[in-house]
C-alpha cells in the first residue's frame, strides 16, 4: 500500500488485518456510476467482488482494467483490483451462486411523472428465478434511488414470486443508499459521513453491517427499508432546497438598491449554527454552506431527479409538497436569469455573438445532465444569437445536444472571450479564475455576465451577475 492510499483512504495495517477475517463474496448488479464505484471501492476494502452487466462491452472493458465512465482515482483503483478482488461478468446466475449478497445498483430515470423502477423490478425478478435454484441463504440490498417503499413493495414481492422462497427466512432484503458526489465520488465512498443500514430484519442489517466492517469510526444508522429510502431523499431534497432558497433570495437581491446576495450569505453562513468553531475557536465552513450560494441554478442526475420523485410520491401519498415544488419551480426559472442580465446590455440579442463559459452541471466532470447551460444556448439561440461554447471537459458530451452546426465549440477559453460581445459563466470552474486576466488582454469590451459570482466585479469593466441589487449614486 502507497502513501497516496493511506492518506486517501485512511487506511492503516490494523484495519487491513481487520478486514481479511470478514471478506464478503458480493456481486453487484448495474456497472454504472453507483455499481462501479461501490464495486472497485468494496474491493478495495478487501471483499470479493463481481460486478454484473447485460452489456458485453461494459463488462469487457472492466475487465481490462478500463473504466467504462470516467470518475477520478476510478480507473486507477480498478485496475489494482481487477483479475483479483474485482471481476466483471454478464453471468449473472453465476455471480449470484458464488456470493452471499448481491447489490441491485441499477438506473431508476424519471419517466413521465415518476422514477422509472422497471430495471429494478426486473432484476430483481431474475434474481428471484436464480434464487429458486440456490439452497443458500442470500441478502438482496437496493443500492439504486428508490422512493421510499420500493424495496418492500417492489422489490420483495419479485423476489418472492420468482423464487417461491419467503423474504426473511430464506433470504433477506435490505436498502443501503448511496451519497455520492460526482468527481468526489471514491472519497464519498471510502470516507463517508454516514452509512445508512436498511433491512427487513436484524438478519439483513447484521450482513449489511458486515460490509462496512471495516469503516471505522464511521457513524452507521440501522433502520428500516423505508426509511432508508427516505434518508437519501431527504438528504437530497435539503440540499437543492438550501440551493433554490439561495437563489430566491439573490434575484430579490437583484431588485434591492445596494444589496448583494454575496455579501448577504457571508453574514448568514457567520451563523455560529452553520459555521461552528473548531477547538481553537477557528471558524469551519462546513461544506453544507457551498449549497447556499446563489448562481444559475442546479443540475445534475441527482437533485433534479430527486425532488421531482419525491414530490411525485407526495402526491401519491395525499401530501402536496410545497416546498419542494417551489424548489423545482424557483430552480427551472434560474437560468433565464443570466439572459434577463444579458438584455440588459443587450434588449436585442439577434446576431450577438456571447460565448457560455462551462457546459457541465458542476466544475471537475464532464456531465451535462440537467445542466442550466442547455436551457441558456436553447433561449439564446431562439433570440438568434451567436453561441461560442467552452467547457474545459464538457464539451463532447453538449454535441449530443447541440450541433457543431447550431453553435460554435471553441478550443480554448482565449478562443472564446476573443471578438465576442458577451461571456456567460455557468460552471465554476477553477479555470475560469483567469477571465479577468483574459478580458483586460484580448477584449476590454466583453460584457461579462457571471453566473456563479467566481468573478470580482471590480476585477472587469463590464459585469453583472446574479444577486447584484442596483447602484445608487
Ligand atoms: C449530489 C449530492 O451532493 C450527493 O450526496 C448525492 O448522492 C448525489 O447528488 P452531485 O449531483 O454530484 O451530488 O452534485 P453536487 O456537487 O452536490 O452539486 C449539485 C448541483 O448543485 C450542481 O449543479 C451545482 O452547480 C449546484 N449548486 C451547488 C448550486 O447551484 N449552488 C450551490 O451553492 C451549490
Amino acid at each position: 500500500m502507497t502513501h497516496f492510499d493511506e492518506a486517501l483512504f485512511g487506511i492503516n495495517q490494523t484495519k487491513l488485518l481487520k478486514r481479511n477475517s470478514s471478506q464478503m463474496n458480493i456481486s453487484i448488479v448495474g456497472t454504472g456510476y453507483v455499481g462501479l464505484v461501490s464495486g472497485v471501492c468494496l474491493a478495495e476494502k478487501g471483499h470479493k467482488i463481481t460486478c454484473v452487466d447485460l452489456d458485453h462491452e461494459k463488462v469487457n472493458a472492466i475487465n481490462n482494467g478500463e473504466s467504462p465512465i470516467y470518475e477520478k482515482d476510478l480507473e486507477s483503483l480498478l485496475q489494482k483490483h481487477v483479475g483479483k478482488n474485482l471481476n466483471a461478468s454478464i453471468n449473472l446466475e453465476e455471480a449470484i451462486h458464488q456470493t452471499s449478497l448481491t447489490m441491485i445498483c441499477v438506473g431508476t430515470p424519471f419517466k413521465g411523472d415518476a422514477i422509472d423502477l422497471s430495471y429494478v423490478r426486473n432484476c430483481a425478478s431474475e434474481i428471484g428465478k436464480i434464487l429458486s435454484r440456490k439452497s443458500h441463504y442470500h441478502t438482496i440490498i437496493v443500492k439504486s434511488t428508490v422512493v421510499p417503499g420500493t424495496t418492500e413493495e417492489c422489490v420483495l414481492p419479485a423476489l418472492e414470486e420468482n423464487s417461491g422462497k419467503s423474504a426473511g427466512k430464506e433470504f433477506g432484503v435490505g436498502m443501503n443508499p448511496e451519497f455520492l458526489k460526482e468527481g468526489n465520488a471514491i472519497q464519498d465512498f471510502m470516507n463517508p459521513d454516514r452509512i445508512i443500514l436498511g433491512g427487513i430484519d436484524d438478519k439483513t442489517r447484521n450482513e449489511l453491517e458486515q460490509v462496512y466492517e471495516s469503516f471505522d469510526h464511521i457513524p452507521k444508522l440501522a433502520t428500516n427499508c423505508r426509511t432508508a429510502e427516505m434518508i437519501k431523499y431527504a438528504s437530497n431534497s435539503l440540499l437543492a432546497t438550501m440551493i433554490s432558497f439561495a437563489n430566491e433570495l439573490g434575484n430579490l437581491c437583484s431588485q434591492t438598491p445596494e444589496v448583494d446576495i454575496k455579501e448577504v450569505m457571508r453574514g448568514v453562513h457567520l451563523d455560529e449554527r452553520l459555521s461552528p468553531k473548531d477547538d481553537q475557536g477557528k471558524k469551519i465552513r462546513p461544506g453544507f454552506l457551498n449549497y447556499l450560494e446563489a448562481g444559475c441554478g442546479f443540475g445534475g442526475s441527482c437533485f433534479p431527479k430527486d425532488v421531482k420523485a419525491l414530490v411525485s410520491h407526495g402526491k401519491k401519498s395525499g401530501e402536496n409538497m410545497r416546498i419542494l415544488s417551489a424548489v423545482l419551480e424557483t430552480n427551472a426559472l434560474q437560468p433565464k436569469r443570466v439572459i434577463q442580465l444579458l438584455q440588459k446590455f443587450f434588449p436585442n440579442l439577434q446576431g450577438k455573438k456571447i460565448a457560455v463559459l462551462g457546459l457541465a452541471f458542476k466544475p471537475e466532470t464532464d456531465d451535462i445532465r440537467e445542466s442550466p447551460a442547455i436551457p441558456v444556448i436553447s433561449d439564446l439561440l431562439k433570440e438568434d444569437a451567436h453561441i461560442f461554447a467552452f467547457d474545459p471537459a464538457a464539451e463532447k458530451s453538449m454535441e449530443n445536444c447541440f450541433s457543431r452546426e447550431q453553435i460554435t465549440y471553441e478550443a480554448t477559453l482565449n478562443d472564446a472571450i476573443k471578438g465576442k460581445d458577451a461571456a456567460i459563466i455557468m460552471t465554476r470552474w477553477k479555470e475560469f479564475e483567469i477571465i479577468p486576466e483574459l478580458i483586460h488582454q484580448m477584449n476590454k469590451n466583453l460584457i461579462l455576465i457571471d453566473g456563479r459570482r467566481l468573478i470580482d466585479e471590480e476585477s472587469v469593466p463590464n459585469y453583472d451577475g446574479i444577486g447584484i441589487g442596483p447602484k445608487v449614486d
